[in-house]
């Protein structure tokens, strides 16, 4: 199972291929905003992949159009609701913003 890490707090959790990244981030005990509950309509769940990039799953139009829309996306932008987690660790980044902080 690949291993999800999230920084910057650097906890772990071994999550199921397949596994959506904002559950994986919730299941690690981390708080991440979802105002549109994961239907990539919004983007409080917006967070930075660092490692695994091409193992998690594509970035889809809906998800893309979103993206564009945020102040301070970058060519590590996900939205945690829409990206799904491939064979690869992942290590992930929460932004202040995202975690509701
Ligand atoms: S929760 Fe709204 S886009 Fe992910």
């Amino acid at each position: 199972m690949p291993v999800v890490t999230i920084m910057p707090s650097g906890k772990t959790i071994d999550m199921p291929v397949g596994t959506r990244l904002v559950d994986a981030i919730l299941a690690a005990g981390e708080s991440i905003a979802q105002k549109c509950e994961g239907k990539g309509e919004c983007d409080t769940c917006h967070i930075f992949v660092h490692e695994g990039r091409k193992s998690i799953s594509k970035i889809q139009r809906k998800e893309n159009e979103q993206l564009d829309s945020i102040v301070g996306v970058g060519s590590k932008s996900r939205l945690a609701c829409q990206a799904i987690l491939g064979e690869e660790n992942v290590t992930v980044e929460l932004l202040g913003f995202a975690s509701g902080l």
